[in-house]
């Protein structure tokens, strides 16, 4: 266990070390148990966070606002266009100013090419903790969510075979944060990847170079195929859900013309049973339901997904309190 985590930022998992989030998650799972319990833990008393979202969110602003309540502090929703950066303010003005004010920043800008870089911008101007809500690279507490979930449900993930997979969806172009993310992580902690999308959908060469050279160093399995069905073999954990094609197009148009050439990777009763029989479905949310993934998938026995959703309060409300302290 860590605890010298106080100042930190999290912007990506890939910069805090194993026993630092394993230290996090310990603290999401005490955070989760007292509340079931209905015991107090107001651990930011008094403290503030600053809470900017260039983007929408249902569960993110919900839950760190819910989560910094919690803890016996506040947080301040700020939506981006209310506030004067498009009349100059800068993410210096941001850092400077927001850190002062508050005693963390966290900000959702995902953004393709400019939401990581925002948010490190930011970071670098500020006195006081950034969290990253999304970024157009990274989604670090819905992974440490998904990690927590995968504990809960399926004991120790060592030796455990997750399949990151593309899957359909007709609304729009989604980021490709939560596959690269989830790449990254689950090999740290022991899991098999297969990661399954059409040829047009890769994600960034250095984020999969990267989480090769992390399978290699903790001797996991790295796999990448082109074909859903393939990818579901097996699986302990299927975690499927849309991405745009940021690397192919960034036109929106061209881009939905691409999507539309795979309205068959949705994941179905049928593609489910390819899994392991105890395999659990994940997803982020939202999902286009039965278009993405059909009901009966979504709301049946193997959904965890709404366990996957409460979980973002604890860990994010741990990284809050060994942070923000
Ligand atoms: N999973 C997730 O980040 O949800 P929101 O976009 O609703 O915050």
């Amino acid at each position: 266990m860590q605890t010298n985590l106080r100042g930190r930022d999290m912007i990506t998992t890939l910069e805090w070390t194993k026993e630092e989030l394993e230290t996090a998650l310990d603290v999401a799972f005490r955070l989760k148990q007292e509340r079931a319990l209905g015991i107090p833990h107001p651990l930011l008393r008094d403290k503030t966070l600053a809470m900017l979202f260039f983007y929408s969110s249902t569960r993110t602003r919900s839950s760190f606002e819910a989560g910094m309540a919690q803890l016996g502090g506040h947080a301040a929703f700020i939506e981006s266009r209310t506030t004067q950066i498009s009349h100059g303010d800068t993410a210096k003005e941001i850092g400077q100013i927001l850190g002062r004010y508050f005693d963390g920043i966290a900000i959702r800008n995902v953004d393709w090419g400019i939401g990581n870089k925002y948010i490190r911008d930011v970071a670098s101007a500020s006195r006081v903790p950034v969290l990253n809500m999304q970024c157009d690279i990274f989604h670090p507490f819905q992974i440490l969510a998904d990690l927590m979930t995968i504990m809960e449900k399926k004991g120790d993930p060592k030796g455990k075979r997750i399949v990151v997979s593309w899957a359909y969806a007709a609304s729009y172009l989604k980021p490709i944060s939560v596959p690269q993310s989830l790449i990254l992580l689950m090999p740290r902690f022991g899991m098999d990847v297969v990661l399954s999308y059409p040829p047009e959908f890769p994600l960034m060469p250095e984020i999969v170079d990267e989480a090769k050279a992390l399978a290699r160093k903790h001797g996991t399995g790295f796999e990448i195929v082109h074909d859903m069905d393939e990818g579901f073999k097996g699986a302990d954990v299927v975690y499927a859900k849309s991405w745009g094609p940021l690397l192919t197009t960034t036109d929106p148009e061209e881009g939905k013309r691409l999507q539309d050439k795979y309205k068959d990777w949705i994941v179905s009763e049928e593609r489910m049973k390819l899994a392991a029989p105890d395999a659990i479905y994940m997803h982020p949310l939202p999902a286009d339901r039965d278009i993405e993934v059909a009901s009966a998938v979504l709301d049946g026995p193997q959904s965890v997904v709404f366990d996957e959703a409460e979980n973002r309060l604890h860990v994010q409300k741990a990284v809050m309190a060994l942070t923000m302290r």
